[in-house]
């Protein structure tokens, strides 16, 4: 099986700005998974992604007349910063060609590097057609971000090092993320051409799956639409020799959703406490869902990180998912009886269960629908566990953990105006947040007056925070407000609030 690409990358010029990167045990998932799992990380590369690696071989390998002209590439995520970095390095000109929508974040880091930016375009399409009129008007080089020889065999090192890292024999199988399929060709034909037992697994999200497609068609097929959620990896068109190689060498690919890229993302952070991008985590997403297909132990996986260049305003997002993802949070919809107490007695079927959200409005009705969050530690056997509990206990369920409307929107919209609702009074509840916390502070509520509103989200802080009416009649509003005191719950009346009468008041 040896490959024409093998002396390619044994020559391949990437030292001069990548790193050799480690190969590191990852002992927290290795346990969990009962599986050796190690990482290549390739998010500790200058610019934070292998795509330099490729880059830097393929401007290596220009004379010095074509050189001196300059060189060009359309991207606005890491293959831009790898051509600034590369050209620079190499002390030519590069211009970056990148869509208007950029964020000032990206186009700042490419400007830092001494790339020429230019902005045309909604959307990577265009930019790329721009990108080759604009090489053609000024001679310039243009860099492709997958589809050469000497960007594939600049991605192709890493398999290089890993197998100088650990022994081939050693190995089970290499999960590689796929977006072009640059790093998956490279990787494969190398490895494949000294092991060719170490299987080689591409990983594409769910919804950017051209090469899953391609493979699948036996030819290249063209997404209408990609997920830009892993942003690494949203490829509308593999290219025509990432293709060829992949169909030569991949041994399969699996796909994954966005939540368990985020579930990912967090066990790559349980490790080693960095934050790769989404694509960065397609490859740890890729290896637990092959080890729960298989049903495997004992054997050695290698995941490639290939990138952290995560924006920052995406880890909410992601810290929110990753529960879903990894089966750690089911939601479901209950119906409880409209009365005194029935809030309390339904957290008691809980027991022990830890409440990851809670969210009720009173309205109007013999039965209440509420929205629940519930913590698991043992996944979907857990998950169906629970349902038939709360069936058993006589509520109606409906399990919505896998109900994007509900994850997505209809949480953050449950309550409202409550029409004909007399005397209610609202709070914010503070209390130190542990398991249990919020149980007991419903038993300390107590029974006594009617809860008409609930909003709680555990979002991991040290305080539970709970926004919550109750309807309390004038004559025991006394009362009322010294039990609030005597309960030592911190709390803040929040009735007279405007927000309160414009949004939730009836
Ligand atoms: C972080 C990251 N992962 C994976 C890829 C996919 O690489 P390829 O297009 O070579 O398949 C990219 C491409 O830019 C990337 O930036």
């Amino acid at each position: 099986m040896s490959s024409p690409y093998l002396e390619r990358i044994l020559k391949a010029r990437v030292y001069d700005v990548a790193i050799e990167s480690p190969l590191e045990l990852a002992p927290r998932l290795s346990r969990r998974l009962g599986n050796t799992v190690l990482f290549k990380r390739e998010d500790l590369q200058p610019v934070f992604s292998f795509k330099l690696r490729g880059a830097y071989n393929r401007i290596a390998h220009l004379s010095a007349t074509v050189a001196a002209r300059g060189v060009i590439c359309a991207s606005a995520g890491n293959h831009a910063q790898g051509v600034a970095l590369a050209a620079k390095r190499r002390g030519i000109p590069a211009v970056i060609v990148m869509p208007q929508t950029t964020p000032q974040i990206k186009v700042q880091a490419v400007r830092d590097l001494g790339g020429e930016v230019v902005l045309s375009g909604d959307d990577y399409d265009h930019a790329y057609d721009h990108a080759l009129e604009v090489a053609r008007a000024r001679s310039l080089t243009f860099i492709h971000p997958f589809d050469d020889p000497d960007v594939i065999a600049g991605q192709g090192t890493i398999g290089m090092e890993i197998l100088r890292q650990r022994a081939g024999d050693e190995i089970d199988a290499i999960f590689i993320p796929i977006g072009g399929g640059g790093l998956a060709a490279g990787v494969a034909a190398y490895v494949k051409s000294l092991f060719p037992k170490i299987r080689i697994i591409g990983v594409e999200p769910e919804d950017a799956a051209g090469m899953y497609e391609s493979l699948k068609a036996g030819k290249r097929v063209s997404l209408e639409r990609v997920g830009i959620f892993a942003d690494g990896v949203a490829v509308r068109r593999v290219g025509e020799e990432t293709f060829k190689l992949c169909q030569q060498y991949v041994d399969e690919i699996l796909l994954v959703t966005s939540d368990e890229l985020c579930a990912g993302i967090q066990d790559i952070f349980e490790d080693n406490r960095t934050v790769v991008e989404p694509a960065g985590a397609l490859a740890v997403a890729g290896i637990k869902k092959y080890i729960a297909r298989e049903g495997c132990t004992g054997r050695t996986f290698i995941s490639i990180n290939c990138g952290a260049n995560m924006n920052f305003d995406r880890l909410r997002y992601v810290a929110e998912r990753a529960q879903l993802g990894a089966q750690r949070e089911a939601l479901v919809a209950v119906e409880i009886p409209e009365q005194k107490g029935s809030f309390l007695r339904f957290c008691e079927v809980l027991g022990k269960r830890s409440v990851t959200e809670f969210n009720y409005r009173h309205a109007g009705e013999s039965a209440a629908r509420i929205f629940v969050g519930v913590g698991l530690s043992e996944g979907r056997k857990e998950r169906e566990a629970l349902v038939r509990t709360l069936t058993e206990a006589g509520y109606p369920v409906v399990d919505m953990t896998d109900n994007e409307m509900a994850k997505l929107h209809v949480r953050y919209m449950v309550g409202g105006h409550s029409h004909g609702l007399e005397h209610e009074r609202l709070f914010r509840f503070e209390f130190p947040e542990r398991p249990g916390a919020l149980l007991k502070f419903l038993h300390a509520i107590g029974t006594t007056w009617n809860i008409t509103l609930f909003h709680y989200r555990n979002q991991g802080s040290d305080y539970g925070r709970v926004l919550a009416g109750v309807q309390v009649p004038p004559q025991e509003n006394e009362e009322f407000t010294q039990h609030l005191k005597e309960l030592k719950y911190v709390f803040t009346e929040e009735t007279a609030n405007p927000v309160y009468r414009l949004f939730l008041g009836s």
